[in-house]
């Protein structure tokens, strides 16, 4: 019998849960909002799915009734606000590390033993955030970033060569931003070719540009950020820890020298079980890549710094 929570029942939270459940990735799932019945509305939409879909998971909705999330194997956090026109990043971080702490502190009074997914923006402070204040051990702390990431960026390699993405091997590593994050192109491959053969240089660097904006290509078109990709992207790593796949996927993580990184929480490919994160692949970059993961780490620091002026770490 295994338990799922999603705080949040937005775009994201609700995509999650939807997935999750149509999935079967666990028995029961807990779906909660602070806003009063959405979570309960939209967890009956989903549930009138399940005769046309054919699932067994069972979705429940509450409205902030932690006790309803009591013994959950594992936590999805995505409550937060966006951010809005004119919104300083400093005001977003101070909001949603309210909101994160204080969600995290909820969940785990009622689910101990819990695994924690952090979605909630800006992801990477948000999970070096919980791993800082939660006192729950690192490995079961993981943000969710790299996953989606890496999704779009096999999106755009098949849209390049023409072949279908889940055919495509290709990480994305370091931050979530835009301008954070590193499509590692020398790694990406099609079937065990390297991409580097099939593509022309002009091409796979189109292909770079295109991933590290396609959070903000998605959110100019729909004026929100994303949430298919997100869902589907949060619902593979979540059958990777439940059903200890031990399958690799970039996450943020907290860092302890890998990489060569400590007191930051950053994404790099590790591999997902039972325990959450259980180790580390430590991908031989060269000194170009290695250049963009130190910058990358700066300004993920640059952020979290603002939770030590805000003293909420
Ligand atoms: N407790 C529970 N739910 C909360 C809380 C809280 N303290 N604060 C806000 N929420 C809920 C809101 O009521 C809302 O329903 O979180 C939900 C957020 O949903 P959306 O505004 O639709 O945002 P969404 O697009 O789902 O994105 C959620 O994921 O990808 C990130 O940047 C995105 O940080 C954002 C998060």
């Amino acid at each position: 019998m295994s338990k799922i929570t999603v705080i949040g029942a937005g775009n994201v939270g609700a995509t999650c849960a939807d997935v999750i459940a149509s999935r079967e990735l666990a028995d029961e799932l807990v779906l909660l909002d602070i806003k009063k019945g959405i979570a309960e509305g939209k967890s009956i939409d989903i549930m009138q799915t399940a005769a046309l879909r054919e699932f067994n998971t069972r979705v429940t909705g509450v409205t902030d009734d932690y006790a309803a999330t009591e013994g959950s194997d594992l936590v999805v956090i995505t409550s937060g606000i966006p951010r809005k026109p004119g919104m300083t990043r400093e005001e977003l971080i101070g909001t949603n590390a309210g909101i994160v702490k204080s969600v995290t502190e909820n969940v785990l009074k009622h689910s101990p033993k819990a695994i924690l997914v952090v979605i909630s923006n800006p992801m990477d402070t948000m999970t070096y955030l919980t791993v800082k204040t939660s006192s729950l051990p690192a490995n079961r702390i993981i943000g969710m970033g790299g996953t989606l990431d890496s999704a779009r960026f096999k999106y755009y390699l098949s849209r390049a060569l023409n072949v279908p993405a889940s055919e495509l091997q290709g990480f994305v590593i370091g931050g979530h931003g835009d301008t954070t994050m590193i499509p590692l192109i020398r790694f990406a491959a099609y079937n065990g070719i390297p991409v580097s053969e099939l593509l022309t240089p002009e091409t796979a660097a189109q292909v770079v540009a295109d991933t590290m904006k396609g959070g903000a290509t998605l959110t100019a078109l729909l004026g929100t950020s994303a949430w298919y990709a997100p869902g589907a992207a949060c619902a593979s790593l979540v059958e990777s820890v439940l059903r200890d796949q031990k399958r690799v996927l970039p996450c943020c993580v907290s860092l302890n020298g890998e990489y060569g990184q400590s007191d930051i929480a950053l994404g790099v490919p590790v591999v997902l079980g039972k325990n959450g994160w259980e180790k580390i692949i430590d991908y031989k970059l060269d000194a170009s890549e290695q250049a963009a993961f130190n910058k990358s780490a700066d300004a993920v620091r640059s952020m979290n710094k603002v939770l030590a002026e805000m003293k909420v770490v």
